[in-house]
């Protein structure tokens, strides 16, 4: 029944439509072109075929129809998916079928009905001037604002125990309300509201419904006796593991900003709009799972993470920070002094948050900076092993470059050997897999230079790209390849390089990934319709970014040489690297 349903809306729906909601599209020739909106990218390899009614996502591996687009942009099921491309395109599902499954879509729908309908229940009495008067002062007095509790959708659940049910039984069956959480059924078939005398925060979806609460007791009404937060139970429209709290509301600026603040508690992420600063989210009383982190790569790679500082905190950060590193992303710690969290330093000085955020330090200067530190000094097994922790993080990372810098500093401060360290990574390397082996996602720096070498291969008399220096290239692999074709090229000066002639001078395994390079990024140059100019303009940002990346991270890794060897006070040692940080900012000038 799926198909017959899929293709009267398919029929319906124009593939351009729909992801023209998602990204700007650009036409190129007989398709449209777009930034990717699964990886961030500087030129866009992202097309969509009107004729074909099919997107493909050339610098990435995701392609498909409009119902495969929705499952990779919303992060959704097929069945979900189907659910909002038959709301757009206006094609019930059951009028098609005489399936069982519609019921279960329609359940679903009832459910979702009924939470949108508590949020806006509990919404109107938070702002009822007289009903809503105690909560708006306990917010207000937090530092909320109006606008906050709209943007939010924030309501207040009064001190009674039927005040919600009571207005929904009158539309929904008293099954349907309890197994939305909102409801519970005592003795005598009663049914009663599970949040009493509390703000109610709706936790919405991607798309911006509601699908659970999260409910903070007002003072008043807190005996000690109650949570001082109460969550909705995990139901068939709210899985904690999958949810993030925020994301509707900072979907648009984790793309522009580039990266994604997480945080401890709702408040957190509602105070810190009220900063400016909106690519914020929280996990709703879980730990970060790998399905938050999947979803959130869908828009960033860059992970700032803002939790507690006890050792709960630390323990998470340290658990999110491998997690993320293993998913390909990159890391950093705002540190939050005074066991304060982000909506404390918001009421206090909103300019104090965006401060801990600029003042944001990579995980591991963050660990040695302020767990290790910590430690006394004289405490030598508590500092080995918090240090011997820091493992789990560094074997997860992708790029080598860094592997390599932090496993020297972590055997230097340990007073073990690198291989040591080393060997310790491999017997421990079970403790952060996980029962789904995924691709690594290269680095953003890795993906730079497979760009290169590609363009070298469609371009094989580009000088610009035949006199980079080969240490830019940090994976050997690449570094290889690109000697050799750099080598051939400069011999032969051939006008055009395919595939059969670089297979005379290069490996199997070699060839294997030049294949995988060249072909995609063919096709987008071809599909791009791209002219000279616009080439040669894609290799010089493609060079520069490379190279700015490389700069940075060997520029990081001598000034904190530097500070070590001033701190152990080793004159000639500072020189030695003084003089060669001068070498290298002439030579890269
Ligand atoms: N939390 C929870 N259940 C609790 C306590 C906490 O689910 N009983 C979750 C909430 O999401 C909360 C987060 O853990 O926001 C952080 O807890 P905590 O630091 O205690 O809360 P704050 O956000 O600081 O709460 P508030 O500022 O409102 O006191
Ligand atoms: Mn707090």
């Amino acid at each position: 029944m799926n198909n017959e349903v899929k293709d009267l809306i398919k029929q319906k729906l124009d593939i351009v439509d729909i992801i023209g909601e998602y990204v700007t599209l650009i036409p190129a020739g007989s398709n449209y072109k777009a930034l990717s909106p699964f990886r961030s990218e500087k030129s866009p390899s992202f097309i969509v075929s009107p004729e074909l009614q099919i997107y493909k996502d050339f610098g990435g591996d995701k392609a498909g129809d409009i119902f495969q687009f929705i499952m990779d942009i919303e992060g959704v099921e097929f069945r979900e998916a189907l659910q909002i491309l038959s709301e757009k395109s206006g094609i019930s599902l059951q009028s098609v079928s005489g399936d069982k499954s519609p019921y279960k879509e329609n359940n679903k729908k009832i459910l979702l009905n009924i939470l949108q309908d508590s949020a806006k229940i509990y919404h109107s009495i938070l702002v009822h001037p007289i009903h809503g008067e105690k909560g708006r002062q306990y917010l207000y007095e937090r530092g909320l604002t109006d606008e906050l509790i709209e943007l939010f959708s924030i309501g207040l659940a009064p001190q009674n125990y039927q005040t919600l049910t009571k207005r929904l039984i009158t539309k929904y069956s008293p099954s349907d309300i309890e197994s939305t959480g909102m409801g519970i059924q005592g003795q005598q078939n009663h049914l009663y509201d599970r949040f009493r005398g509390r703000i109610m925060i709706p936790i919405q979806d991607t798309l911006g419904r509601v699908v659970g609460f999260t409910g903070r007791i007002l003072p008043e009404y807190d005996d000690g006796q109650m949570g001082k937060y109460v969550n909705s139970p995990q139901t068939s429209t709210y899985d904690k593991s999958k949810v993030l709290f925020g994301l509707s509301q900072a979907k648009i600026a984790i793309k522009t900003h580039k990266r994604v603040i997480l945080v401890e508690g709702q408040m957190d992420v509602i105070m810190s709009h009220k900063a400016g600063v909106k690519e914020v989210v929280a996990v709703s009383g879980t730990a970060l799972s790998e399905y938050h982190i999947t979803a959130l790569m869908r828009y960033t790679d860059q992970f700032l993470l803002a939790f507690d500082n006890d050792s709960a905190g630390i323990a998470a950060c340290l658990r999110s920070a491998a997690l993320i590193t293993q998913k390909g992303g990159v890391v950093k710690v705002i540190y939050i002094e005074g066991g304060k969290d982000a909506a404390d330093l918001v009421r206090e000085n909103p300019q104090l948050w965006e401060k801990a955020i600029e003042k944001a330090e990579d995980f591991i200067e963050y660990y040695l900076n302020h767990i290790v530190a910590n430690i006394k000094s004289e405490n030598i097994p508590a500092k080995n092993k918090a240090l011997q922790q820091l493992i789990q993080w560094i074997q997860v990372i992708n790029d080598p470059i860094a592997k390599n810098y932090y496993t020297k500093k972590l055997a230097d401060l340990l007073n073990m050997s690198e291989k040591d360290i080393y060997t310790q990574m491999k017997t421990d390397i079970k403790s952060y897999n996980t029962d789904t082996v995924e691709k690594p996602i290269d680095s953003a720096s890795v993906r730079l230079q497979k760009h290169i070498i590609a363009y070298l291969l469609y371009k094989p008399e580009n000088r610009d790209i035949l006199i980079l220096e080969q240490s830019l290239f940090t994976q050997s692999i690449l570094r290889e390849l690109f000697i050799k074709i750099r080598d051939y090229c400069t011999a032969k000066s051939p006008k055009t390089l395919s595939l059969a002639e670089c297979k005379a001078f290069v490996s199997d395994s070699e060839y294997s990934i030049l294949e995988e390079l060249l072909l995609p990024i063919f096709y987008q140059i071809e599909q791009m319709q791209s002219s000279e100019e616009q080439i040669q303009q894609s290799i010089q940002e493609t060079i520069h970014l490379l190279k700015t990346q490389y700069q940075s991270s060997v520029r990081k890794a001598l000034l904190k040489k530097l500070k070590e060897a001033k701190k152990a006070g080793d004159n000639d040692k500072v020189q030695e690297i003084l003089e060669k940080y001068k070498i290298f900012t002439k030579n890269t000038r």
